[in-house]
């Protein structure tokens, strides 16, 4: 495995290995110091960013590399010069390229002319790193456990929705999705997370009652109504056909009573969430935020030293008998 472009890229045994390579790097974040001694590893962004560009630069300072970010208006990209000579080019000097594009097939076409694994950093359809954060900061909140647990997402169908699907799935999580109609996820994202949640243990379902989604829930998700790049002329009616799935702390009455509340940030109060509730105590984002830098952290070392191949052919949630290259303490 060369890149990591999808959620659903990793088999479930490696993402379960990415999330305890994570906590072991938040445990001793200096374990693998040296691994990128005077190499380095470029950032891409072509839309802006907080926590990914800065997540991933320290990350590779804890490496002990060079993180160099760059926008399109600083390369030849923007000019003309096609992604393809740009990855041809990145790969002669770096360790790893982690790019935010737009079109998902950037990020694809940037990887297959890669030789140096390809890292998406968010694209209009995907968004791995976050859901490797998610999921670790779930396992972390319930105690270490995520299969057969209840996860509500709740607002727009969109790039984090689509990889929290596919996390949920591997992971054996029942995970409820409720979109007003017209904002649903992707289907053929949404048929093949459904296989895999079945497979795995899990569910997941679709709805348009966001009440009953989070019936009962032990997480509570939502994420901006405006994407990045999504169309500003649609913003008024995005929030008409929204705003009855705010997250309120209403709503969240209808979840457990220890129900955790996770958002990716950035996020709008009085829109997607009212702020009682993100400045809540159930809110756990700046701890989701914070694992931002594990998760990143362990997908760079994972793919620049190959210790997911260890993981790639074997059976769903064996991963613990795989031995980790780093000692937990
Ligand atoms: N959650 C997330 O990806 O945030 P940034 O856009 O700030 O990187
Ligand atoms: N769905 C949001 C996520 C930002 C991290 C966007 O694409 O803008």
């Amino acid at each position: 495995m060369k890149d990591l472009l999808q959620t659903s890229d990793l088999t479930p045994d490696q993402f379960h290995l990415l999330l305890d390579l994570a906590a072991q790097f938040k445990k001793n974040p200096m374990a693998e110091y040296g691994l990128l001694s005077g190499k380095t590893v470029v950032l891409y962004f072509g839309k802006p960013s907080t926590r990914t560009r800065l997540s991933f630069e320290t990350a590779v300072a804890r490496l002990g590399g060079i993180p160099s970010t760059v926008g399109p208006k600083e390369l030849q990209i923007g000019r003309g010069e096609t992604l393809e000579d740009t990855a041809h080019v990145v790969s002669r000097y770096a360790e790893a390229f982690v790019i935010r594009t737009h079109a998902h097939d950037d990020a694809k076409l940037v990887a297959g002319a890669a030789t140096i694994p390809v890292i998406n950093a968010l694209t209009d359809t995907h968004h791995p790193c976050q859901s490797l954060a998610d999921l670790l900061t779930l396992k972390e909140a319930w105690g270490g456990t995520l299969a057969g647990k209840q996860l509500a997402y709740v607002g727009a169908g969109n790039n984090v929705s689509h990889s929290l699907m596919e996390a949920g799935a591997m992971a054996g999580l029942h995970l409820t999705v409720a979109t007003p109609p017209g904002y649903e996820p992707d289907e053929t994202i949404f048929a093949n997370a459904w296989n895999m949640a079945k497979k795995m243990g899990g569910s997941l379902n679709l709805m348009h009652d966001p009440i009953a989604a989070v019936q009962g829930a032990d997480a509570v998700y939502t994420d901006a109504w405006v994407s990045m790049g999504d169309d500003e002329q649609t913003r008024a009616q995005r929030f008409a056909d929204l705003t009855p799935f705010r997250v309120t702390s209403q709503l969240m009455q209808h979840a457990t009573p220890s129900a955790v509340f996770l958002h990716c940030l950035p996020a709008h109060r009085g829109e997607e969430v009212s702020a009682d509730v993100l400045d809540g105590p159930k809110s756990i984002v700046f701890d989701q935020a914070e694992n931002r830098l594990h998760t990143g952290h362990a997908v760079l070392s994972a793919l620049i030293t190959g210790k997911l191949s260890a993981a790639s052919g074997v059976s769903a949630h064996t991963a613990k008998a795989i031995a980790l290259p780093l000692s937990a303490d």
